[in-house]
Formats: structure tokens, sequence, C-alpha cells
């Protein structure tokens, strides 16, 4: 199916962010967003491209009560010869229909979502930026807005894309990356099994920040979160996926317990490392065996992987108070050349003979 949204243009473009080696994480919006509206029995509806500016909301909207909310993050990037292209576009669409199946949320056809994406994106495309390591976050979200106190799914959603040029999450936006320090949490959990850690929904975040708050008082820039029943076994990081890289395996949690967020990048590593014929696992980890392996100086490497991360190696691991180094606390080979790797694949400075980069055609 074609579709066609209709476009109401800003009449306040807003500046240009000056430099683009300091852009951070999410600073700075694009003049446009994208809506869309849900209702029962009509199904989605109304979808235009709008200038991005604060909106009114009832405020006995569902969303703001119960959190029936969902989200995905996903990038565009420039590549060398100016064209614009998604990573794995799929994966995000595949992963939206498990988490609105999980928040019994309307879902969306592939096909109107990418349209969608791709008419938000070349509205905007002159805030994408170009400086290494810099790419454009795209932010879809939907959220039930019905007026209801019922502890129901809602009749009416709304759905938005909204775009901020952006830097590295982690690391110092020079286009390189950067051990960083991980803070291990063993009070609070993310998520339990039978809850909704492998959907992509806010009150996963929310929950955590608790811990965020700890992690930063250790001067940490992130939690790395164990499971909830035994508080033992590595799972995964704040905004990504944990590898530890022991004795020459890199090991992952395994994504069964339903508690883990299926990363796009995490599944793009898994690849690239059996590709290259490294071993990797999907398999239990327990943080004692990892700060044993960082004492007796098996522990190579841990990174995380994600979107905003891309591939972010970590040098230390603190665990109450305490550091435990992984090697020599610099940036190890897999981590570099997986960074390397990705990031060419996704901007088309390395050929990407995976099949997962997605042309715009702008
Ligand atoms: C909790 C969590 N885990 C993992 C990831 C990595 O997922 P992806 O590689 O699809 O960005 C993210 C980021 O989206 C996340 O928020």
């Amino acid at each position: 199916m074609s579709y066609n949204f209709p476009v109401t243009r800003t009449t306040h473009p807003k500046p240009r962010p000056e430099d683009e080696t300091k852009l951070g994480f999410a600073r700075f919006f694009t003049d446009h967003m994208f809506v869309m509206e849900y209702d029962e029995g009509q199904g989605w509806h109304d979808g235009r491209i709008v200038p991005h500016e604060p909106f009114l909301i009832e405020p006995a909207s569902a969303v703001l009560h119960y959190a029936q909310m969902m989200f995905e993050g996903m990038k565009a990037y420039r590549r060398p010869d100016g064209k614009i292209q998604l990573f794995r576009p799929d994966r995000n669409v595949a992963r939206m229909k498990n988490t609105c199946e999980r928040m019994c949320m309307p879902e969306i056809p592939e096909d109107l979502f990418l349209a969608a994406v791709t008419a938000v994106v070349k509205e905007d495309a002159d805030w994408i930026p170009s400086a290494p390591g810099t790419s454009m976050y795209i932010r879809p979200f939907m959220f039930g807005d019905e007026v209801s106190f019922s502890v129901l799914p809602a009749k009416h959603y709304k759905f938005m894309i909204i775009l901020s040029p952006t830097g590295s999450y982690y690391a110092a936006n020079d286009g390189g990356i950067t051990t960083t320090r991980i803070f291990v949490e063993d009070e609070y959990i993310r998520a339990a099994p039978g809850g909704t850690g492998y959907a992509k929904v806010g009150g996963n975040y929310g929950g955590g920040m608790r811990a965020s708050e700890k992690a930063m008082q250790y001067d940490c820039k992130d939690v790395l979160w164990l499971d909830a029943i035994e508080h033992k076994y590595v799972e995964e990081i704040g905004t990504s996926n944990a590898f530890f890289r022991i004795n020459d395996e890199v090991i992952t949690a395994p994504l069964t317990s339903g508690t883990i967020l299926p990363g796009i990048t995490r599944d793009s590593v898994i690849q690239l490392l059996k590709k290259w014929g490294v071993k990797v696992s999907e398999r239990k980890l327990s943080i004692d065996d990892v700060f044993a392996a960082s004492k007796d100086g098996s522990l190579q490497e841990v990174f995380a992987s994600g979107t905003a991360a891309v591939i972010s190696p970590i040098g230390w691991l603190n665990f109450k108070g305490e550091d435990y180094e992984v090697a020599d606390t610099k940036v190890g080979p897999i981590a570099q050349k997986l960074y390397d790797t990705l990031y060419g694949i996704q901007t088309g400075t390395v050929e990407d003979d995976m099949g997962w980069t997605y042309p715009l055609g702008f």
C-alpha cells in the first residue's frame, strides 16, 4: 500500500546545532514529527507530519496513570555519498509487534511504519549529521490516550515519531570509543520472568532509575542488571545488552527468561562473531565468575551493544564501591572490530554483505 501523509511545515525552523561534534544524545530535536491516531473499530488513521512542538493531553488519559505505552529506538545514517539509510528496520517492526502484543496495544503494519519513518526522516533530512560517530536517532512511540481510569487496554492511541541528531550515548563524541565504568546492581531488579522485560516499554526504565541514581554516585555510566530471582546471573545494561569475553569465548545472557530486551545490535554482534569464527555463547554467566575472571586475568573484554551505545567497551565493573578491572581497562580488539564494522556498515563506509542496510532513496 502507498501512503501519502499531509505535511504542516513549521513557521519557526530551529537553528541547527552549531557543532556536530558536540551533539550529545537526544539534546536537540528536529523541526517536525509524525503523528497518527488509532480508534477501536477504525484502526490507524490521520497519519501526518506536523511541527515538533508541545501538544495538549487530557489529564485523565490512560497512559499518564497506568503507563500503557511502548517505544522503539533506531537511527538514520548519512552515507559518504550523502544518501540516507536505516539499519535493520524490519527488526524494529518485529520487536514492536511483540511489545504491542504484550501491552494489549494495536500493531502497526510494517509498510505503514516504514512509510511513516521514511516520510518524517525525509522532511528533516538536512538535520542528519555527518561528523564521525554521529547519526539521527529516531524515536517512534505509542501511548493509550483514552480518557479512562479503568485498568483495561485503551480504545484510543496516538503514535508519534520524533527525531534527534545525535552523537554517542556514552563516550565523548569524537567518533571513537572509550571505556566506561558500569555499576553492578544487586539490590533492585529490572525485570522478572512473566513481566515486561523483553518488551520496550517505559515502565522498565522508570523502575530502573533508582539504580541509575546509585550508579551515578559511584561515578558509573550505567547499571548492569542481575537476574530477579537469585541476583546472581548477569542480564543486561540500562540501555544495552552486555557481552563478556572470557578465555576467548564471548558470552551474552540468553533471551529465554523473557527478562532481557532482544537487542538488534545484540543479534548483529552474534551474527558477526559467528561469521568471524569467534566462539560466542548465549548462556547464563554468574557475576561471581566475572569477578573471578577479572582477578585471575581471564576477563579479556566486556562491552555493551545497542542502537544508542553502538559498541561501548567497559573498563571497570563497580560492585559495592569496589572496582573490578576488565583486562588493562583499555578498548579490547573484539569491541573495536565490532564497532568499526557495525558503524561502518551503518554509515556505508564498510560494504554491507549481511543485507542489513535499508536505503531510503534520498
Ligand atoms: C534495556 C535495553 N537493552 C538492550 C538494548 C539494545 O537494543 P538495540 O540493539 O535494539 O538498540 C536497549 C536499547 O534499545 C535497551 O534499552
